[in-house]
């Protein structure tokens, strides 16, 4: 080769590998936390969808609820030099060590459906999250408005004990117990955000509380733990959404399904596609060197026997969940 043409093709290398990386070429790595709940099963699904949408290579590790795995997840992901994170932090504390070095080898981590601990602010590009203290007082404000002043012992079945989401949808139902004096959290425990634990703990609430008839209502973090607590509600002779009321999170189907058979009252929607959000941010960042916002906020809206509950089932179902 001539020097002139030696030239020419080192020039056109290094305009090649500074131009940015198309849709088709982007590999994301995605550190999920499980499939605790039938929201999880249908936000995994959802990625998968909005990943092939975009033509982006998605590789999915399921960390089995435990933050360990995660971490080592993320750190196969950087070792194998994937163009960016996703990640759904199970609890909120714990992430600085592994998050900055994701950020030394210049990888952008974005939050899913979860917040980290703010000393983590710097180390990820944005979170697409709901504002889960709002989602708590929507829930609260709902049942004061629904007892219109008459008193009503609470009981309520939490996330998992450090999950951002279950220290906010508490701190936001308190609020609204706080500017109601006839609400009053009788019990408070965690369930995990799982069905199984959900009916566990809902028989022990029952059983502590005279067999569920100083029970107003069971406000539960996810739906599925209310689908747990609503079976135990009726094996033990109660009729859910009657003589207990329900309100929760999330508007999974089957919430909707207990809903229209009168057995659950209302829920509040946490959308499962977090992905097409944050594969949009992830792109424009690659291309155009895009920064988006710090936070892609996602909608949290309340449905109750008022929306077509059976038409909302029908039209969710086939989603993944
Ligand atoms: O972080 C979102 C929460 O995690 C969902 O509300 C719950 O179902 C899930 O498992």
């Amino acid at each position: 080769m001539t020097s002139k043409a030696l030239l020419a093709a080192t020039a056109l290398a290094a305009i090649t590998l500074s131009l940015p990386a198309t849709a088709a070429e982007l590999t994301v790595g995605f550190s999920q936390i499980g499939s605790e709940s039938g929201w999880r099963a249908a936000e995994t699904s959802v990625s998968k969808a909005e990943a092939t949408k975009r033509k982006v290579t998605l590789k999915i590790a399921d960390a089995q609820q435990k933050q360990e795995n995660q971490i080592k997840a993320i750190r196969s992901f950087i070792a194998q030099g994937v163009d960016a994170i996703f990640l759904a932090p199970v609890v909120s504390s714990g992430w600085d060590a592994v998050l900055k070095e994701a950020k030394e080898a210049k990888i952008p981590v974005v939050l899913f459906d979860r917040d980290i601990d703010p000393s983590g602010k710097e180390l990820y590009l944005t979170a697409v999250t709901s504002d889960s203290v709002h989602e708590g007082a929507v829930a609260g404000e709902w049942l004061a408005k629904t007892v219109a002043g008459k008193a009503c012992n609470v009981v309520e079945l939490q996330g998992t004990v450090g999950a951002s989401v279950a220290t906010n949808r508490k701190k936001g139902f308190d609020s609204a117990v706080a500017k109601n004096a006839n609400l009053k959290v009788v019990r408070s425990q965690t369930g995990d955000f799982t069905r199984a634990k959900g009916k566990e703990v809902m028989e022990s609430f029952i059983k502590a509380e005279g067999g569920g008839k100083t029970i107003c209502a069971v406000y539960a973090h996810n739906d599925d733990m209310m689908v747990g607590a609503i079976q135990a509600m009726k094996e033990a002779g109660l009729k859910p959404g009657k003589d207990i009321l329900t309100v929760s999170i999330d508007a999974v189907p089957d919430i909707f399904k207990a809903i229209a058979a009168g057995e659950a009252n209302a829920t509040v929607e946490l959308t499962p596609n977090m992905a097409g959000p944050a594969l949009d941010a992830i792109m424009a960042f690659k291309a155009k060197g895009t920064v988006p916002p710090k936070w892609i906020q996602t909608e949290s809206k309340l449905y109750t026997a008022a929306d077509d509950p059976q038409k909302i089932y029908d039209s969710k179902k086939g989603l993944g969940y």
